[in-house]
């Protein structure tokens, strides 16, 4: 059986109050399925807050960040190293497409970005934007989010989705598991996740709610 991963991408949102109101909501309702792969990634700021809630709860839900830093701990003002938040989370969003065009990331600061993730045993999940964007190197895990799907309510549809997916399971190894992102909620989650090539989604918008990301995880259910 393939792996769900069903990972919320809460961007620059939530207080501490606020994000352990959804864990509290989140966690306990999350089924035990070996194959579902649950995961919020935070801020940083509430990311341990997070990781305490989780532990204490017991629940099956994986902690990441949203981007880390490229290079190791030490003289870097204002970075967040692999090394220091190794954990503290399981994995990391790295290459979204906020940061290339906001923070002008390039291919080869992320390829740094992976190496130090990787380096401190936290799993690279890379943004690809279209066929055209690399996978660095050792990475298992990548979310295909065309931009124009991000935050429109206008999600790409699974048929294409799949096809890029097919492509960047060619291009790197059928063992690449390739997630999909971009205006995802709980009536367009199944279509996608039942694609051949299609093993999870990345979700922003509607994992900030907690009833709606459990409608996302319920709607997988049925
Ligand atoms: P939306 O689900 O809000 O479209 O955001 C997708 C995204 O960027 C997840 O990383």
């Amino acid at each position: 059986m393939k792996n769900i991963w069903i990972i919320a991408n809460w961007k620059s949102n939530k207080t501490i109050a606020e994000a352990l109101d959804w864990v509290d909501n989140v966690g306990p309702s999350i089924p035990e399925n070996e194959n579902l792969k649950v995961g919020v990634c935070p801020t940083f700021s509430c990311l341990s807050e997070v990781k305490k809630a989780i532990t204490v709860g017991n629940y099956p839900l994986m902690v990441g960040a949203q981007d880390l830093s490229p290079f190791d701990a030490g003289a870097y003002t204002g970075e967040e190293s692999a090394f220091l938040l190794k954990g503290l989370i399981d994995l990391s969003i790295l290459g979204h497409s906020e940061r290339r065009q906001n923070f002008s990331e390039t291919d080869e600061i992320i390829t740094k970005k992976v190496a130090q993730a990787l380096q401190n045993n936290i799993m690279p999940l890379i943004c690809i934007q279209s066929q055209d964007t690399p996978v660095p190197k050792d990475c298992r895990l990548v979310a295909y989010e065309p931009v124009f799907a991000i935050g429109t309510g206008k999600a790409d549809t699974p048929e294409n989705a799949n096809e890029v997916a097919k492509v960047f399971k060619q291009k790197y190894g059928d063992d690449l598991e390739v997630i999909y992102g971009g205006s995802v909620n709980s009536s367009n989650v199944q279509k996608f996740v039942s694609q051949p090539d299609i093993t999870g989604v990345l979700v922003g918008n509607a994992s900030l709610d907690a009833g709606a990301f459990l409608s996302i995880i319920k709607a997988l259910e049925g």
